[in-house]
C-alpha cells in the first residue's frame, strides 16, 4: 500500500472548497486563463556560449553590468569564465554575492542601492534560484519606483527592467525562463511570488561546467524542484497544448536522467538542465500549484530548501488528486516511464510511488520535523492566500484541506 494513502488503501482526504465559493474560483481562474492567452509571452534567447552572451551586452553599449550571484557560486570559482569572457572584452563589473538562501526584501534593496552605487547599466544572474529571483527582484526596483513588496501577485511590474540575463547553476529552478521570483518578506517570515511579463530575462545560458560538481543532494532537491514544475503545470487546468508537450517532455528526460545524473554522469546532468528550462518554460504559463503554496509557506517559516520540500511534498498532494486527475495522471505515467497496464489508477498510483521511491534513493525523509503544531494555522493561511484563486489546479483546496494536508506532512511515515 502507498504510504501516503489511509488505511482503507485510498487516498488523503481533502474535500476541496464548498460549491459555491469553488465557482467563484473556478470563474476567477477561466478569466485569468482566458488573459494569459492574449498575453504575448516572453522566453529568454539561449545563447550558446560566454562570448555570444557578451557580445549582447556590448551591442548594446552596455559599460558596467552588476552580477547577481550566490555566494557559494563565486566562492567555488564558478564565475571564472563569464569574468574572463568580461575582462577580455573590456566591460566593467561589479559582484553582488549578499544573498540569503530564500532573497529577502533587505538583500534586494541592498542589491539595487549597490547598483547605483557601482553606476551599473545592466544585469546578469548566475546562480540557483535565489540569484535568479534576486538578479530579477533588484531590476524591478531599478526602474520601478514602489517597494518591491507593491509588486507581489500577478503582473503589478509596470516598467521594464534593465538588461538581465540569467545563468542556472542548478538544474531545478527555470527561473532563467520564467516571469516569477520569489522573495521573503524578512519582516513577517513570509514567502511571496512577484510574477510578470517584464522580468523574464531577455538571454540565458545553459552552462554544464557549472553544475559539473554540484552536490548529490543539491542536484536531487533541484531537480524534483523541476519535475514539481512538470507535473503541477501537466496537472492545472490551463495552460497550452505547448505548454503541455514541454512539460510532459520535461517528466520524459526527468525519468530517465535525474538517477544517473545523482551519481554524476556529466550527459545526464545536462540533460536535467534541458529539462528544467522546459519545466519553468511549462510553469511559466500554465502556473504550478497546492504543492508549491504549500513548500513556499514552509520554506518562508522555517527557511528549508525549496526543491526538499516539493521532494516530500509533491507524492502527499498527488494522493489527494488521484482520483480527480486519474486520466492526466495516467498520461504522465506514460511520460515518466511507469505506466504498467491499461489501468489509469493503477498508473496514477505508481506515478506516486517512482516519486517515494526518488525520495528514498535521494535519502530524502517523507516527513517535515521542523513542522510545530502552533505553526500549522498561519502555514495553512499563507499557502491558502498563495494558491487560491491563483493556481488553476485540479482540486481547489479549502484553508481546512492546507490544514489537513500540512498536519499529514508532520508525522513520519513507515
Ligand atoms: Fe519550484
Amino acid at each position: 500500500m502507498n504510504e501516503n494513502m489511509n488505511s482503507n488503501g485510498k487516498y488523503l482526504f481533502v474535500s476541496g472548497v464548498a460549491p459555491l465559493k469553488k465557482m467563484r474560483v473556478r470563474t476567477a481562474q477561466f478569466i485569468n486563463g482566458v488573459a494569459c492567452h492574449l498575453i504575448p509571452w516572453k522566453s529568454p534567447k539561449l545563447l550558446p556560449n560566454y562570448d555570444f552572451l557578451v557580445k549582447k551586452y556590448k551591442e548594446k553599449g552596455k559599460k558596467h553590468i552588476l552580477i547577481v550571484a550566490d555566494k557559494s557560486v563565486y566562492q567555488l570559482g564558478l564565475l571564472k569564465c563569464l569574468l574572463d569572457t568580461l575582462n577580455k572584452a573590456k566591460i566593467k563589473y561589479s559582484i553582488f554575492t549578499d544573498i540569503n538562501p530564500n532573497p529577502t526584501i533587505t538583500n534586494i534593496n541592498n542589491g539595487r542601492d549597490f547598483y547605483f552605487s557601482e553606476k551599473c547599466d545592466s544585469i546578469i544572474a548566475i546562480g540557483g534560484g535565489s540569484a535568479m529571483d534576486a538578479g530579477k527582484s533588484i531590476g524591478i526596483l531599478i526602474t520601478n519606483n514602489k517597494p518591491i513588496n507593491k509588486y507581489k501577485g500577478l503582473f503589478k511590474v509596470r516598467h521594464p527592467l534593465p538588461l538581465l540575463s540569467a545563468i542556472p547553476t542548478t538544474c531545478g529552478t527555470g527561473s532563467e525562463t520564467t516571469l516569477a521570483a520569489v522573495i521573503l518578506d524578512d519582516a513577517t517570515g513570509k514567502k511571496y511570488p512577484i510574477e510578470s511579463n517584464k522580468i523574464v530575462p531577455s538571454y540565458a545560458l545553459l552552462d554544464v561546467n557549472l553544475i559539473r560538481d554540484l552536490p548529490k543532494n543539491v542536484f536531487a532537491q533541484t531537480g524534483m524542484d523541476a519535475l514539481t514544475h512538470a507535473i503541477e503545470a501537466y496537472l492545472n487546468n490551463y495552460g497550452t497544448h505547448k505548454t503541455r508537450q514541454m512539460a510532459l517532455k520535461a517528466i520524459n528526460i526527468i525519468s530517465q536522467y535525474i538517477q544517473v545524473g545523482y551519481f554524476g554522469d556529466i550527459h545526464a546532468r545536462s540533460e536535467m538542465l534541458k529539462a528544467s528550462y522546459l519545466a519553468g518554460k511549462a510553469f511559466n504559463r500554465a502556473m504550478v500549484g497546492n504543492c508549491h503554496a504549500i513548500a513556499h509557506a514552509i520554506g518562508g517559516k522555517y527557511n528549508l530548501p525549496h526543491g526538499y520540500l516539493n521532494a516530500i511534498i509533491l507524492p502527499v498532494i498527488l494522493t489527494t488528486y488521484y482520483t480527480r486527475a486519474t486520466s492526466k495522471l495516467d498520461i504522465i505515467s506514460k511520460s515518466f516511464g511507469v505506466s504498467s497496464g491499461h489501468d489509469k489508477k493503477q498508473n496514477a498510483i505508481n506515478v506516486i510511488e517512482r516519486i517515494q521511491e526518488l525520495n528514498r534513493l535521494f535519502g530524502l525523509p517523507n516527513y517535515i520535523e521542523q513542522i510545530k503544531d502552533e505553526d500549522i494555522p498561519q502555514l495553512a493561511q499563507s499557502a491558502y492566500k498563495e494558491a487560491v484563486p491563483l493556481y488553476p489546479t485540479p482540486l481547489v483546496y479549502s484553508y481546512k484541506d492546507f490544514e489537513r494536508v500540512i498536519k499529514y506532512l508532520q508525522t513520519k511515515k513507515d
